[in-house]
């Protein structure tokens, strides 16, 4: 299989119950690694060259699976059934009113109390593909519906981590899958973002009310903080989003729902370290680690502060499920669900 980064597989110990975790390990010719374990099909590590071939870990994470096991603001995890907040926790579907666990204030975030990112994951790898599988039970977090989920993850030798998501299900249900990873490409701990530059291909946003739930227009970024259709350096942006809070917003990178798109760029001018974002999803939700609560002590025991990660999260609109206006996220039985994203990984020209 010349030519494909195929995983090797080895322990990352147990969980509290027992169940032994399995870490996957990519490595490709230009000596990047990606490592995902069976837990919450979580990406721990993520390791790339810079310009001087200096090789960094861009990842935020923990050491061992104690940390992941325990309440984290979902590093490197995939988020589901929905990713994002549901106002309330309520929605009404085909005539019926549900009520979700309620996680983060009055709403429910990134698939409730046991989200996705907290489930073992069957694995096997297929040529150069991980593949991670899970069943929701129906009513798992009380949603309807047995829900199938495939998550395929693909390292290539051009530095493309992509990831597949299928699913399919036996009742009508919303769902919104995404990956949370949080990247420094300074290298992860670094204290801050201020020399990263962020060019986001998006003319609208989601503007959110007080309970961080979407109005329900598109607002257009043009004259606001959020207009990055230019690259821009955070260290110059930060301050004036939000007060200084920075960003945790959704942009309307689609009206191209389906096809793989380059949506965002995230680049580190020091190192020359980059990361292309593609996808076939019309929202990314870029959140600049605003809400990292204070004391959380990641790889190698260093503290992970506020304003010094950004997730790229490829997704539908938070609460869509409420918003008909939105691009719809409820899939029923007999159809696909299915959304592509890859991080791409390089230079700097
Ligand atoms: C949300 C933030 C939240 C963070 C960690 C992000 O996807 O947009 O509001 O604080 O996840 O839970």
């Amino acid at each position: 299989m010349a030519g494909l980064v195929v995983p090797t597989r080895d322990s990352f110990g147990r969980l509290q119950d027992g169940t032994e975790i399995s870490r996957f390990t990519f490595q490709n010719k230009n000596k990047v690694t990606v490592r995902i374990i069976n837990y919450g099909g979580i990406i721990t590590d993520i390791l790339v060259p810079d310009k001087n071939g200096e090789i960094k870990d861009i990842n935020l994470g923990f050491d061992n699976i104690k940390g992941y096991e325990a309440r984290h603001p979902y590093f490197g995890a995939i988020c589901g059934r929905v990713a994002n907040r549901i106002a309330g926790g309520k929605f009404t579907l085909d005539g019926k009113e549900y009520q979700l666990p309620v996680n983060n204030g009055q709403n429910h975030l990134h698939g409730g109390v046991k989200g996705f990112d907290k489930v073992v994951w069957e694995a096997r790898v297929d040529d150069d593909t991980l593949v991670l599988r899970y069943v929701s039970p129906d009513g798992e977090e009380q949603y309807p519906g047995e829900l199938t989920t495939e998550v395929r993850y693909r390292l290539t030798n051009d530095n493309e981590l992509s990831i597949d998501y299928t699913a399919t299900t036996t009742k009508a249900t919303p769902i919104n899958l995404t990956n949370h990873s949080y990247f420094n490409l300074a290298g992860q701990g670094y204290p801050n973002l201020d020399d990263h530059v962020i060019w986001i291909d998006a003319f609208t946003y989601t503007p959110l009310d007080e309970n961080n739930i979407p109005t329900g227009t598109l607002a257009p970024v043009s004259g606001t903080p959020f207009d990055l259709r230019n690259p821009t350096r955070l260290g110059d942006r930060l301050k004036s989003v939000r007060n200084g809070k920075g960003y945790d917003t959704n942009f309307c990178v689609g009206g191209r729902t389906g096809n793989l798109t380059r949506v965002a760029s995230l680049a580190h001018t020091p190192s020359g370290r980059k990361i292309d974002v593609f996808t076939t999803e019309p929202g990314l939700q870029c959140y600049t680690g605003c809400n990292m609560a204070a004391g959380v002590f990641g790889k190698g025991g260093v503290e992970y502060r506020k304003l010094a990660s950004v997730c790229l999260e490829t997704q539908h609109y938070a609460n869509s499920v409420n918003q008909p206006n939105f691009p719809s996220t409820i899939l029923r039985p007999g159809q696909s669900y299915r959304h592509t994203t890859v991080y791409k990984f390089g230079l700097t020209s």
